[in-house]
């Protein structure tokens, strides 16, 4: 793991952009690997500034997004197809087309799954992907468990999850209680990855992900096992390395 330690979560998000967009430069048909919640957004909106000043053409770029919330519409705003829409895409130039976003409102999450990991492969596979991680080390929603999931699949949220999830509903009792995920599997196919994270509240997940075992109850270990990840740090999450 190529580890570094930035001084903000600005400089963190200026780096990832920064590999995006070289990534995007040297093949524009690149198939990008995308995130939610509140730790890629200074990487976003640095990919917008980056299409705003004419140094990055998103239009021949391909995205699929790690993770979908059971029972929310695309037009829900907690959706994470609304979220993507808000935070990047009406931003930048990628046709809707090329955009995916797996379905919270699939009649059969199963097939809906499957149908995922095959798009992700017919499109040649995930050239670059960004993740965040969970205080218990989760990626995506792959939660602490006894083994990696190889696939897209539908999971339970745990409580931990669910309480951190919570800022952005009108309460607990609002959070969806299944989402489907891209698997620790199906991550792992990815040619390249960059993990952020940020805020001392990270630092146990980041040790245990950097210095731990290679163990599902922290999901992000696996990370260590891949041959091309990038952990960009500030210095809270890096404080207990
Ligand atoms: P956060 O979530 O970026 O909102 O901290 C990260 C995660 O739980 O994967």
């Amino acid at each position: 793991m190529n580890v570094r330690v930035y001084k903000n979560a600005d400089a963190i998000g200026a780096a990832a952009a920064a590999l995006f967009a070289a990534q995007v430069i040297a093949k524009p048909n690149s198939v990008l690997g995308l995130a939610t919640g509140s730790t890629p957004l200074p990487t976003y909106r640095r990919m917008a500034a980056l299409y705003e000043e004419g140094a990055v053409d998103y239009s021949g770029v391909t995205t699929y997004n790690l993770d979908e919330y059971v029972g929310l519409d695309h037009d829900h705003d907690q959706s994470y197809y609304y979220f993507m829409h808000d935070n990047l895409f009406k931003y930048i130039n990628i046709p809707e087309e090329q955009i995916h976003v797996l379905s919270g409102m699939a009649k059969d999450p199963a097939e809906e799954c499957k149908a995922y990991d095959a798009a992700i492969d017919a499109a040649g596979g995930i050239d670059l992907q960004i993740l965040g991680i969970g205080r218990n080390g989760h990626i995506a929603f792959n939660e602490p468990t006894t083994t990696f999931p190889p696939t897209t699949h539908i999971v339970d949220l745990t409580e931990s999850t669910i309480e951190a999830n919570k800022r952005f509903f009108a309460s607990a009792d609002d959070v969806p209680r299944q989402a489907l995920t891209m698997g620790i599997g199906s991550i792992m196919k990815a040619k390249s990855i960059v993990i952020i994270a940020t805020g001392a509240d990270k630092a146990d997940a980041v040790y245990a992900m950097i210095n731990g075992p290679v163990d599902p109850q922290c999901p992000a270990s696996v990370l260590q096992l891949h041959p091309n990840v990038t952990v960009m740090l500030d210095e809270g999450a890096a404080s207990k390395l």
